[in-house]
Order: C-alpha cells, then sequence, then structure tokens
C-alpha cells in the first residue's frame, strides 16, 4: 500500500516545526510535506536532521498563491492537511494587521478549495483560544467549544475569521474537517518574539525584560509537545466537523512566568521593566479540554516541568536563538519597545 502523504503548512516554524519532527519520528510510512513560505518566522535550520530522512519533504510556497496551491495539490493528492502556517504574533497584528488578513483569512481559504478539489481525508485547522477572546479572573470560568467567538485582536479576528471559513467548507461542501483551538504554547524552538523565549534569552543576556501593564495577565501554558500529541489525535480520531480545545490547566499571571524563569536562572528580579500595556490587551485565556480528554488526550509536561525542560534547551541552544536575535530581529525590538539595557 502506498504511503500516506500529509501536508503540514507552516512546518518551518514554532508548532509546525515540532509537529514535523514528531510525525516523521512516529510515523515512517507516512511522507510528511513540509509547506511553508519562510517568512521571518519559518526557519529551516531546525530540521537538519530530518532533511537525512526519506519520509521528509520540504515545499517553499506562499498558502495565498493560489496558482502554486492549486497545482501542487493536484499532482501531490495528499490525503491530509495539517494547517499551522499563519502570522501568529498578537504585537504585529496591532502594527500591521493587513497581512494577517491576507495569511490567515485568504491563505486558509486557499488551503480548503486546493483540498476540496483533491478531496482529502481530513483538514485539520490549527486555530487558538484567543478567538474566544477574554475571560474575567474568576478562576472557575473556562473556554469550551461553545463559548461565543469574540476574538479582539487584528491576529485572533483573523484566525476567527478562517475558523469560520472552515466550519463553512464543512457545512456546504462536506469536507472533512476538524478544528482545534488550544491554549499559549511553549517549548523547543519557540521564537523569542513571544513572551517565554524573550524572558529566557533577555535574562541570560542581562537584559531587562519588559512586561506589559502589571503583569496580571493570566495565560494557560501547554507544552508544545502535549500540542502535538493532540493534534495527531485529532488527525486520526476527531470526528469529521468537530471542534476540539486544547490545554492543561497550566494558568500563570505573566509576572509569575517572568519570576520563574529568572528564579531557575538564578538573575535578579531588578531585570524586570514594567512597560506600556499592549492595545485591548486580553486578560485571561483558560482552557476546558475535557472534550478531548475523552477522545483519549492525556499532556505529559505540567508547568514546572516543562518550563524547566524548556529553560534546560534555550541553554544547550545558545546559537540557534542567538543568530535570530542579532539579525533583522533587533529592528522589530528596538520599534515595539523603548527598552535596550
Ligand atoms: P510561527 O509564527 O512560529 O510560525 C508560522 C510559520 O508559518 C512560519 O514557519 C512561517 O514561515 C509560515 N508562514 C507564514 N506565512 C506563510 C504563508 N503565507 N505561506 C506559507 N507559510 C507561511 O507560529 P506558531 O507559533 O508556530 O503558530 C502556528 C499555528 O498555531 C498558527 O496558526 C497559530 O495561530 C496557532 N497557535 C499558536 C499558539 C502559540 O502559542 N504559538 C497557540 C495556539 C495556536
Ligand atoms: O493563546 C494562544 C496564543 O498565544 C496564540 O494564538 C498566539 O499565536 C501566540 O503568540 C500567543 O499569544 P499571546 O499574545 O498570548 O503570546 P505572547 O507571548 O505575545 O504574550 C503572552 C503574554 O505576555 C501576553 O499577556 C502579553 C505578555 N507580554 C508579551 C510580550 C511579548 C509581555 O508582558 N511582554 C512582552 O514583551
Amino acid at each position: 500500500m502506498a504511503n500516506k502523504k500529509v501536508v503540514v503548512t507552516g512546518g518551518a516554524g514554532f508548532i509546525g516545526g515540532n509537529y514535523v519532527q514528531y510525525m516523521v519520528d512516529k510515523y515512517p510510512n507516512y511522507d510528511i510535506y513540509n509547506l511553508d513560505e519562510l517568512t521571518y518566522a519559518g526557519d529551516l535550520t531546525k530540521h537538519q536532521e530530518l532533511e537525512k530522512k526519506e519520509n521528509y519533504h520540504f515545499v517553499k510556497a506562499d498558502i495565498a498563491d493560489r496558482d502554486t496551491i492549486m497545482p501542487l495539490f493536484e499532482n501531490e493528492k495528499f490525503d491530509y492537511v495539517v494547517h499551522f502556517a499563519a502570522e501568529s504574533h498578537v504585537d504585529r497584528s496591532i502594527t500591521d494587521p493587513e497581512i494577517f488578513i491576507r495569511t490567515n483569512v485568504l491563505g486558509t481559504q486557499v488551503l480548503l478549495d486546493a483540498a476540496k478539489a483533491i478531496t482529502v481525508k481530513k483538514f485539520v485547522h490549527v486555530s487558538t483560544d484567543e478567538v474566544y477572546g477574554e475571560l474575567d479572573f474568576d478562576p472557575t470560568t473556562f473556554f469550551t467549544e461553545d463559548t461565543p467567538l469574540q476574538p479582539n485582536s487584528p491576529y485572533s479576528a483573523s484566525k476567527a475569521s478562517s475558523d469560520f471559513l472552515v466550519r463553512a467548507y464543512h457545512e456546504t461542501y462536506g469536507l472533512p474537517v476538524n478544528i482545534t483551538r488550544c491554549s499559549n504554547n511553549y517549548g523547543p524552538y519557540h521564537f523569542p518574539e513571544k513572551l517565554i523565549p524573550l524572558t529566557i534569552s533577555r535574562v541570560l543576556n542581562d537584559e531587562k525584560v519588559p512586561v506589559y501593564g502589571d503583569g496580571k495577565n493570566i495565560r494557560d501554558w501547554l507544552h508544545v509537545q502535549d500540542h502535538c500529541s493532540a493534534i495527531d489525535l485529532v488527525l486520526h480520531e476527531g470526528a469529521n466537523g468537530e471542534v476540539y480545545n486544547v490545554g492543561g490547566h497550566n494558568e500563570r499571571t505573566n509576572l509569575e512566568v517572568v519570576k520563574t524563569i529568572i528564579k531557575t536562572l538564578e538573575k535578579s528580579e531588578d531585570l524586570i521593566e514594567f512597560v506600556t500595556d499592549r492595545l485591548g490587551h486580553d486578560k485571561r485565556y483558560a482552557i476546558d479540554p475535557t472534550k478531548l480528554e475523552k477522545l483519549g488526550w492525556k499532556p505529559t509536561y505540567n508547568f514546572e516541568t516543562g518550563i524547566a525542560q524548556t529553560i534546560d534547551w534555550y541553554l544547550e541552544n545558545k546559537s540557534w536563538w542567538e543568530q535570530i536575535i542579532s539579525g533583522e530581529y533587533k529592528d522589530y525590538f528596538d520599534k515595539q519597545y523603548s527598552i535596550n539595557g
């Protein structure tokens, strides 16, 4: 029997990159195609080992480029699509929303058309808990799959729009789809513009860590490996048309996260600098993962074990993040923040 063909969009990014590695190792009888445009957030150096494997393939392409995507899908006849590719950083969406609409909305629609044209077996759309908006600080409230979508940032609005398109292609054309909505990820290869890798890299360099507002906003942190296993399960076992929330009940204030990293690295809390708050800053995210747990998913990390593993990884892989923060990222950082120390 021919190998199953899985196309993973955004497989040069943080979560897609971890997922491609997970799938290539776990399923030697699947051909895994990493389709990525290699924007500022994509890098292939992380896949040097994978490139030696016969079941890994890379295709450089823009998901919003219909003239490339349609013939690619017609030629390759993929069985499964797992769609990660996106503009993913909230702060960038506040400064420049347009690219978020092009990539996240139009790009998703092009992929849906391509998947429909070849009747794929499953299209998994990797979405986010941010589409639900924000929760207040009452610790007994959670996002469920039935929570109404109320996105607050241009990023989350673009993701919610793509979720609606995925739903519509299921309802209208019968495309077999799933939507996953995960909480904040962290772990190896997390791009240093996001809170956890930004904090680790700056603390290691004895530089100030910018904390927005009063630092009391809450995020629900999940190790990226647990997100990968959730998507694998949904790909194979998810009921067609269903949405699955992904999260492991690891709620922390931003200040708690930053202080944990500083303490682990034995540095001083004087490195914390409170800076102007993010516009429209969502107060709290927290996932109820009951539906996915009933499908058989269980995370392997809690926040303590996951953050320790992640800090070790950043210590052992300095060359990966040092080449990022010394490049065009430096201009981004200087524009985004008014601190340099
Ligand atoms: P990332 O920014 O690290 O990676 C995005 C990848 O997509 C990059 O490799 C980039 O080159 C690629 N890409 C961007 N535009 C493209 C285009 N037009 N065509 C092809 N490739 C393109 O993102 P991430 O943090 O790994 O997030 C991946 C997905 O997971 C996103 O859809 C995001 O919304 C979702 N998600 C992220 C988190 C999180 O905490 N990071 C949590 C829940 C859901
Ligand atoms: O919840 C899932 C989402 O998590 C994903 O959909 C997004 O793609 C991903 O980027 C992430 O979004 P957040 O905005 O929650 O992540 P970020 O790391 O940018 O910020 C986490 C929290 O830390 C948030 O409350 C803002 C705060 N923050 C962030 C940065 C970059 C700071 O206080 N200082 C900072 O410098």
